[in-house]
């Protein structure tokens, strides 16, 4: 399983090398139909839907980025959960909610959260790429529009803001193709926790300015938004998770039909910042494919920490068991006059506490 992964990150990669190699913008049809019989073909396994098969052959360019950001925000999720029982990842196993080659949580908190990372990677992705093939002739590298510069002097904006719109609709689309309908509120879920990822892109964007014009003297500046690393969005969205509203269907109907889901307790709209779940979690303590849970036995814990990775918590009361392993490691290092540094390689005992 770990193998199939492997190959096929390996694939996607080269495909995004190869792509920003010839700078998207400049590709041939006959280059294009390439791209995509390669990308989209099911020989990749990921498991695809008919109508993802079409979005990615109409659009392989984009669909290749939101590969790659989907993989970037399960990355996030993934490290900045490593402390918790439930740490991002979810069965390994044939299942119908696999997107990209993870397996997708289902219904409850940390699914809402998943989602959203996951989609603030393919709208971060997408728009990445969109910046980095825009460029018109009437600006500098940073995007600066030199015209509107002697126009206009003092703080002006440049049109070259990032813009989320293609990215978002994209994101959007990917998961309108590839959800089951089997479960009305499930896939209203999806789709919201999934704005809230843009959300999360759309808040910790920065404006940044920088001097511009000929005089050198900074009378003139150009401004506009540009994307934070995608760490910062998953941060926040993990914020948003310690906090998130459990839903329920409500006997309103929305415009485009479907009921609103609003908060169990006090009936209100959740607003597009929140997360929303309609699962509770369980503890995530026992393996439980019915209930998403993959247990934290064999899970690596802290003995003297009273944190989430301490392994009182973490095993659940069931106890650890501690192992000593000996690694390679560099040691009696010698800084040489001038500049380098030689070591000699020993062996070191580190001491690992395991979940039972
Ligand atoms: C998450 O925990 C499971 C065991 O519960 C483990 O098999 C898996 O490797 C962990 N994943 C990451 C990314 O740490
Ligand atoms: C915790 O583990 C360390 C080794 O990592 C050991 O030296 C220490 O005695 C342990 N403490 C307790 C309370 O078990
Ligand atoms: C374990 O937790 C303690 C207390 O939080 C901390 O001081 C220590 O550095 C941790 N040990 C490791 C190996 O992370």
């Amino acid at each position: 399983m770990k193998h199939r992964n492997l190959a096929f990150n390996f694939f996607v990669q080269t495909w995004l090398a190869i792509t920003i190699a010839y700078n998207g913008a400049s590709f041939g049809d006959e280059y294009k139909k390439k791209i995509s019989s390669h990308l989209c073909k099911n020989e990749y396994k990921y498991k695809i839907t008919q109508p993802m098969l079409d979005l990615c052959k109409e659009q392989a360019y984009n669909f290749g980025y939101a590969i790659n950001g989907f993989n970037r925000g399960i990355t996030e999720c993934q490290s900045l959960f490593t402390n918790q029982r439930w740490n991002c990842s979810t069965f390994d196993v044939d299942s119908e909610f696999t997107l990209f080659n993870t397996v997708m949580s289902r219904g409850s908190k940390e699914a809402a959260v998943q989602m959203a990372m996951a989609s603030a990677g393919m709208i971060e992705g997408i728009t990445a790429s969109l910046r980095r093939k825009k460029k018109p002739t009437t600006k500098d590298e940073s995007g600066c529009n030199t015209q509107l510069a002697q126009q206009n002097p003092g703080e002006y904006y440049s049109e070259c803001d990032a813009d989320l719109t293609i990215g978002n609709r994209f994101a959007n689309l990917v998961i309108k193709t590839w959800q089951p309908q089997t479960n009305q509120e499930e896939v209203q879920m999806n789709e919201h926790n999934s704005y809230v990822g843009k959300m999360a892109v759309q808040l910790n964007m920065q404006k940044v300015c920088r001097c511009a014009g000929i005089s050198g003297n900074c009378v003139t500046k150009c401004c506009y938004q540009t994307l934070k690393p995608l760490k910062v969005s998953a941060q926040w969205l993990q914020a948003q998770y310690s906090k998130a509203q459990k839903v329920v269907r409500s006997q309103r109907v929305r415009r485009d039909g479907r009921y609103l889901l609003v908060n169990e307790k006090d009936g209100k709209e959740p607003a597009n910042t929140d997360l929303i779940y309609i699962l509770d979690s369980p503890d995530y303590c026992n393996h439980d494919i019915n209930k998403n849970s993959l247990g934290t036995t064999g899970r690596l814990c802290n003995n003297t920490s009273l944190d989430t990775n301490g392994c009182e918590y973490m095993c659940c009361g069931r106890g650890y068991v501690t192992e000593e392993l000996n690694v390679d490691d560099f040691c009696k290092c010698k800084f040489n006059w001038c500049c380098d540094v030689t070591c000699d390689r020993c062996k070191k005992t580190v001491t690992r506490h395991i979940c039972k």
